[in-house]
C-alpha cells in the first residue's frame, strides 16, 4: 500500500518508520542483536527489552543510536511490560530461555519465561492496541517425525522447551481477533557468526571445535534438521513485520528453506571440506532425538523469503572468525546457553527484575548512565 502526504509517495514502510518504535524483546541475544541492527539501517525506531542475562557485549556499541530506547528489564513484570508497549508500532517477541539443555535447569523458570511471560506481552499489546505481534518459535515443535513437515503437520514436541513454545503459540492464536494479530515465525536451527555469538548451536559448535580442535564427533548422523543463517532469520521477522496484515494475522511459518534440510552426517561432511585437517568420527549414541524434514513453502509463496545465506560460506566465515582470534574461546560460557544458566539460574529465575526493582527502565543511553549514577 502507499499513501500521498504532502505530495510524497511514501512506502509502508515510511509510514512504519515515521510513527512509532518497534519493540524487540531479546534484542542482545544472537539473533535480537542482528534484527535490531537490520531495523535501525532501514531507518526503524526500536526499543529494546531485554534483562541483559548473557550481557550487553552484543548491542553497546548501538545503544547510543538516536532511534534505540534501551530498556534494561525482566519481561515476566507485568508492569515493565505494560509500560514497554505503550506506544510501539508492533512487537517482536524473542526473549526466551533457549535450548533443550537450558530449559531443562529449572522447569518453573523455563514456563515462566517462555510460556505465561509471552502471555502477559501479548494481552498488554493487545490492550494498549498493539495490532502485530511477530513471535519467535522454533522448528523444534516437530520434534521426531519421519515425515515431510509443512505448518499444518502434528507437532511431537521431545523437550520442555518445545513444550512451551507450543503453549505460548496457542495463547498467541487464541487471542487473535481484528485488533490483535499474533505471527508466529517457526525457525530452523540458526547457525552463523552474530553479535552475541553461540556456540551451543550444532553447526556453530562442530565449525568450531573442528578448527580449534581438529575433531569432531557426530553422533547419529542420520537426523534431519533444517538449518537457516541467523541474519536470515532476521530478514524473515522484517518480512513479517512489513506484509500487509491480512497476509500474516493469525497464520504460522516455518523459517528456512527446502536445500537447508541436512543430515548431521552432511554438515560433517561440509564443515571437514572446508577444514580438511579435522577427522569426523560417528558414534551411535544419539543423545538428541531431534529428527524432522521441513518444507519452507508458504513462507517463499507468502512473504517471498528465500536465504541469502548458505551453510557452506558460514562455515568458512565462523572458520575465518575463529583462526584470526576474532573468536577468543569458543568455550567461553557466556556463548552456551546451558553452561552459563547452569551457574546463575538461581540468581535470575529468582528475581523477577533483577537490574532495579520497581524502576521501568525506557530511556536512552544518555539518560541510563545519568540513572545509574543516581542508583549507586
Ligand atoms: N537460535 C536458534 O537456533 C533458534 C532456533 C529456533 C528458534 N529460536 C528462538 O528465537 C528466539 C531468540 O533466540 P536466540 O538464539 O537469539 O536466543 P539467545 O539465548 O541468544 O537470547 C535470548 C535473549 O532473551 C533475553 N531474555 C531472556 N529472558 C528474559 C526476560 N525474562 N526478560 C528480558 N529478557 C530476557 C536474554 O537476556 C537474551 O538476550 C528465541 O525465542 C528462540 O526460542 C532460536
Amino acid at each position: 500500500m502507499i499513501a500521498r502526504e504532502n505530495g510524497n509517495v511514501k512506502t509502508e514502510r515510511d509510514l512504519a518508520i515515521s510513527a512509532a518504535p518497534v519493540l524487540v524483546t531479546g534484542a542482545a541475544g544472537y539473533i535480537g542483536s542482528i534484527l535490531v541492527r537490520r531495523l535501525l539501517d532501514l531507518g526503524y525506531r526500536v526499543r529494546v527489552l531485554d534483562r541483559l542475562m548473557y550481557g550487553d557485549d552484543a548491542i553497546r556499541d548501538i545503544l547510543s543510536h538516536p532511534r534505540l530506547e534501551m530498556v534494561v528489564a525482566d519481561f515476566r513484570d507485568r508492569k515493565v511490560v505494560a509500560r514497554a508497549v505503550q506506544g510501539v508500532s508492533a512487537v517482536v517477541h524473542l526473549g526466551a530461555i533457549v535450548g533443550d539443555p537450558a530449559c531443562a535447569i529449572d522447569e518453573d523458570f523455563t514456563i515462566g519465561t517462555n510460556f505465561e511471560a509471552t502471555r502477559i506481552i501479548a494481552n498488554a499489546a493487545k490492550q494498549a492496541g498493539v495490532q502485530r505481534m511477530v513471535f519467535g518459535s522454533t522448528c523444534s515443535v516437530y520434534g521426531a517425525s519421519e515425515e515431510i513437515l509443512d505448518e499444518t503437520s502434528a507437532l511431537n514436541p521431545v523437550s520442555l522447551y518445545a513444550n512451551t513454545k507450543i503453549a505460548a503459540e496457542g495463547a498467541l492464536l487464541d487471542m487473535q481477533d481484528a485488533t490483535f494479530a499474533p505471527v508466529i515465525m517457526r525457525f530452523a536451527t540458526a547457525y552463523g557468526h552474530s553479535y552475541r555469538p553461540r556456540y551451543d548451536l550444532a553447526v556453530n559448535v562442530m565449525t568450531a571445535k573442528a578448527v580449534k580442535e581438529g575433531q569432531i564427533t557426530i553422533h547419529g548422523g542420520e537426523q534431519w534438521r533444517p538449518f537457516v543463517h541467523v541474519d536470515d532469520i532476521a530478514r524473515a521477522l522484517i518480512l513479517a513485520l512489513e506484509a500487509p496484515i491480512e497476509k500474516v494475522a493469525g497464520e504460522t511459518f516455518n523459517v528456512g528453506s527446502d536445500e537447508q534440510n541436512y543430515q548431521l552426517k552432511e554438515v560433517g561432511e561440509v564443515i571437514q571440506c572446508l577444514i580438511p585437517h579435522a577427522e569426523v568420527l560417528t558414534n551411535d549414541l544419539v543423545t538428541d532425538k531431534r529428527n524432522y524434514y521441513v518444507h519452507f513453502t508458504k513462507i517463499r509463496e507468502t512473504l517471498g523469503f528465500t536465504p541469502i545465506h548458505t551453510l557452506k560460506a558460514s562455515v568458512f566465515e565462523m572458520k575465518m572468525a575463529l583462526d584470526t582470534g576474532e573468536v577468543l574461546d569458543y568455550r567461553d560460557r557466556r556463548y552456551n546457553n546451558h553452561q552459563f544458566l547452569s551457574q546463575i539460574v538461581h540468581e535470575v529465575a529468582l528475581q523477577p527484575q533483577p537490574f532495579g526493582a520497581g524502576r521501568i527502565a525506557i530511556m536512552s543511553r544518555m539518560e541510563q548512565l545519568m540513572a545509574s549514577a543516581c542508583d549507586d
